[in-house]
C-alpha cells in the first residue's frame, strides 16, 4: 500500500457525484481527508497540481458506497431455512414456528462478543472490498438488554478497533423491537416496555446506538407498539427508522414518517397515503431488493409513486442470515434495476447520496468540495456499467477519509 500522501489528484475521470453523472474530463483533488476541488481537468491550476500525487486518469469515480441497512452481526446461519423455503415453507410460517429470526437469536445469544466479532469480520470485509465506506449495522438478534448491547458493542468495535485494517465508518441502530423473544411469548406489551424503559436508555447511556429501528408487521409489532418505541427513542434524542410494509400494509411507514423517521425500509406493500406521508416528512424510502429476491416476493414497491412524490430512494443489502444472505452491494445496484426498474442513476444515488441521507449523514455519500473524501475509483467507462454488469474486480481504488485503502 502506498504511503499516505496529503494531496491526491485524479484527472480526466467521469464523476458520479451522488445524484448525477459529470462526464469526463473531470478532476478531483483530495487534501487533508476532504474533497478540496472538483472541476474540469482543464480548469486545474498550477497551485492545484503542485505537490499533488498523480493518482491516474480515466475511469469513473463515485462516492464510497453507503450500505444503509444491514444486520451484519449475527451468530450461526440459516442455510437449513433457505432449503425449507425452497420446498415451499413461508417466511412468516417459519417465524411463527419459532424459526427464522428467533433461530438466529439463539445462535447470537450463545456467542461471545469476540466470537461475533470474528464471525462478522469476513462479511464486513466483503462489503468493504465491494466499495462500501459507510455501513449501518443493526442489533435485533439479542432481544435481551445484555445481548442487544453486546451486538451493538461488536458493531462499534468493528468500526474502531480494526481502524486501519478495515477502514469503514459504522453507524449503529438498536433494533430491540425486531421479534418477540420466547421469554415474553405471552406478553408483547411487556417486551415493548423492556425495549422502551431499559434497552433504549441503556444503549443511549453507553452511546452505543445512533438510531432506533422497529419491525412493524403482523409477525412482529403493531403500529401502537412501534409508536411507543419511537416515543422512547425521542426521549433519548435518537432518530428512528422502521422495517415497514414488508409483508402487509399496517401503516408503519406513515407512522414512522410522523415521528420524523430517517427512513422506512422494505415498503413493498406501501400505499399512496404512506408515500405521501413519507414525502411530507422527508423520510427516505430504503428499498431492499435482496430480501425481495430471497423471499421470492411478488409485490413490487411503489416506485412510480415514490418518484411522483419526490421521496428519495435508497438501496441497501439488508445483509442478514435469513431474508437476504447477500453481502454484495454492487449486486443490489443491478437488482434494484432488474427487479424494481430503477434507472442505473437512481440505483447509484440509492447507494450513495440517498443512502447517506437515510443515515442522517451530510458529510459523505456525495462528491462535492468540502465533503469527506470517501471515494471509489472504478475501472469502467460510464457509471451505468456499475448497475448493468455484476462483475467483481472493477474497484481500482478506494479512498476512505482521504486515504487510499485499496490500490
Ligand atoms: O430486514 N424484516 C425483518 N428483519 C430482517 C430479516 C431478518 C431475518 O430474517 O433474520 C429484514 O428482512
Ligand atoms: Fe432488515
Amino acid at each position: 500500500m502506498p504511503a499516505p500522501h496529503s494531496r491526491l489528484l485524479w484527472r480526466d475521470v467521469t464523476i458520479f457525484d451522488g445524484q448525477q453523472e459529470l462526464p469526463a474530463p473531470m478532476a478531483v483533488l483530495v487534501e487533508n481527508g476532504h474533497i478540496a476541488k472538483l472541476c474540469r481537468t482543464g480548469a486545474l491550476t498550477a497551485a492545484d497540481t503542485d505537490d499533488a500525487r498523480d493518482m491516474g486518469c480515466g475511469g469513473v469515480i463515485t462516492p464510497g458506497l453507503v450500505d444503509c441497512h444491514t444486520h451484519l452481526v449475527f451468530g450461526g446461519n440459516r442455510a437449513d431455512e433457505f432449503a425449507l423455503r425452497l420446498e415451499g415453507a413461508g417466511y412468516a410460517e417459519i417465524a411463527q414456528a419459532g424459526g427464522g429470526i428467533l433461530s438466529t437469536v439463539r445462535a447470537t445469544r450463545a456467542a461471545s462478543e469476540d466470537e461475533l466479532l470474528a464471525a462478522t469480520l469476513p462479511r464486513l470485509t466483503a462489503l468493504v472490498a465491494d466499495g462500501v465506506t459507510t455501513v449501518e449495522i443493526k442489533s435485533g438478534y439479542g432481544l435481551t438488554v445484555a445481548d442487544e448491547l453486546k451486538m451493538l458493542r461488536v458493531a462499534r468495535r468493528l468500526g474502531q478497533a480494526q481502524h486501519g485494517s478495515l477502514p469503514v465508518r459504522i453507524v449503529t441502530t438498536l433494533l430491540g423491537a425486531h421479534a418477540l423473544p420466547p421469554e415474553y411469548s405471552d406478553d408483547k406489551d411487556g417486551y415493548i416496555r423492556l425495549v422502551c424503559d431499559e434497552m433504549i436508555p441503556a444503549a443511549a447511556a453507553e452511546g452505543l446506538a445512533d438510531a432506533v429501528d422497529v419491525f412493524c408487521e403482523g409477525i412482529a409489532f403493531s403500529p401502537a407498539q412501534c409508536e411507543r418505541v419511537f416515543d422512547a427513542a425521542a426521549r433519548h434524542g435518537l432518530r428512528v427508522k422502521a422495517h415497514a410494509e414488508q409483508l402487509s400494509n399496517l401503516g408503519g411507514a406513515a407512522l414512522a414518517a410522523r415521528h420524523g423517521a430517517l427512513s422506512a425500509d422494505h415498503i413493498e406493500y406501501l400505499d399512496e397515503a404512506g408515500v405521501h406521508a413519507m414525502a411530507e416528512a422527508g423520510t427516505v424510502a430504503t428499498l431492499l431488493p435482496g430480501a425481495y429476491l430471497t423471499l421470492r416476493e411478488t409485490q413490487l414497491p411503489p416506485v412510480e409513486a415514490l418518484r411522483r412524490h419526490g421521496v428519495p430512494i435508497a438501496i441497501a443489502t439488508d445483509a442478514n442470515p435469513g431474508s437476504s444472505p447477500l453481502f454484495m452491494p454492487t449486486l443490489m445496484l443491478n437488482l434494484a434495476c432488474s427487479l424494481f426498474r430503477l434507472t442505473p442513476r437512481e440505483a447509484l444515488a440509492g447507494m450513495t447520496a440517498n443512502g447517506a441521507r437515510a443515515l442522517g449523514l451530510a458529510d459523505t455519500g456525495r462528491i462535492a468540495e468540502g465533503l469527506r473524501a470517501d471515494l471509489c475509483v472504478w475501472d469502467v467507462a460510464r457509471p451505468t456499467e456499475l448497475a448493468y454488469a455484476v462483475q467483481p474486480g472493477r474497484l481500482r481504488q478506494r479512498v476512505f477519509n482521504g486515504e487510499i485503502t485499496h490500490d
